[in-house]
């Protein structure tokens, strides 16, 4: 299984702040936006990642996150020269992906909440087995999403973008599943009225084929798309609390990679012990430690 983090676009609704630093670079409270999309991948055990950026933001993400080894991942990089659309990210990817299922998630999407793990192992379980996986959350102004019908087996029925009349209160999150088919159907997908390559184009055709299907996070779990003033202030203002409530650092991918037995704990704590002068490098050293007192 391979995964795509898409960190392109303009970030137009986010200017100034955007017009010289890409949004996806921008710190949500202690780290950067990215590294929320990417400990999510890592959470489903995807090692292989691709990160699609501008071609001026290229070099920042390559500084950012290097080869992704700290990470005990495989990182490369591509470049999406216009922002054409979130379908164009499987083109894009076309050899990196190598006819393999592959995971997609935007940018800005942050995801926490219960049993995300578990569902994320059961999202890649189902791809990997020839459906498409699309999450969904529940929301209190369906009109301003694309919207997915569901039945009882949470088989998707229908998508559509920001409806008059929507048919559930479930948006479409921007976190995906596919088949190994992929990029076979994105290579299909044409320019919508607007000029864009729809994920919703691709997500209509395995709907076609009966190969649609949701994964609903719960009422209590939280989702923020950071795009706007406002979401990304919440977003900000989420994470704060929830660390300091808890004790924890929500997506630290050098705790994610221990967890998963990509790092040692030596590993770990040698980079802990790089950043030793704040709370992120303490953190490190700590969740070291840890994991050799359990051992
Ligand atoms: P959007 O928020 O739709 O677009 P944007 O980031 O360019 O922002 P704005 O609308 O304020 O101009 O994009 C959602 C995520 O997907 C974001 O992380 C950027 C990414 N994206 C791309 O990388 N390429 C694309 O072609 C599009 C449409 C989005």
């Amino acid at each position: 299984m391979k995964g795509i983090i898409l960190a392109g676009g303009a970030g137009t609704r986010l200017y100034p702040m955007t017009k010289v630093i890409s949004k996806q670079l921008q710190p949500i409270y202690d780290k950067p936006m990215i590294y929320y999309p990417l400990s999510t991948l890592m959470l489903a055990k995807i090692r292989d990642i691709l990160i699609i950026t501008t071609r001026d933001d290229q070099p920042l993400f390559k500084k950012q996150l290097g080869t992704g080894e700290e990470f005990g991942l495989n990182l490369s990089y591509a470049i999406q020269e216009e922002p054409k659309g979130l379908a164009q990210a499987f083109t894009i990817g076309e050899e990196f992906i190598q006819n393999e299922p592959c995971s997609m998630i935007l940018g800005d999407n942050i995801f926490y909440g219960n049993d995300f793990v578990k569902m994320l192992q059961e999202a890649r379980s189902v791809a990997e087995e020839g459906l498409a996986v699309n999450f969904g959350k529940k929301v209190k102004d369906p009109k301003r999403f694309g919207i997915m019908e569901l039945d009882d087996e949470q088989n998707i029925l229908s998508v559509e973008e920001k409806p008059e009349y929507p048919k559930s209160d479930f948006a479409i999150t921007g976190l995906y599943f596919y088949p190994s088919d992929i990029v076979e159907k994105a290579k299909l997908v044409r320019p919508s009225k607007r000029g864009e390559l729809e994920i919703t184009s691709i997500n209509e055709m395995y709907l076609q084929e009966k190969r649609l299907k949701a994964c609903l996070l719960g009422g209590g779990f939280s989702w923020y798309d950071a795009g706007t003033n406002k979401s990304f202030i919440d977003a900000n203002n989420f994470i704060y609390n929830r660390q300091e409530e808890r004790g924890e650092i929500i997506a630290c991918p050098e705790q994610i990679a221990l967890d998963n037995g990509w790092l040692s704990n030596e590993q770990v704590f040698e980079q802990g012990l790089l950043m030793k002068n704040n709370a992120y490098g303490k953190y490190l050293m700590d969740c070291a430690k840890k994991k050799i007192i359990k051992k």
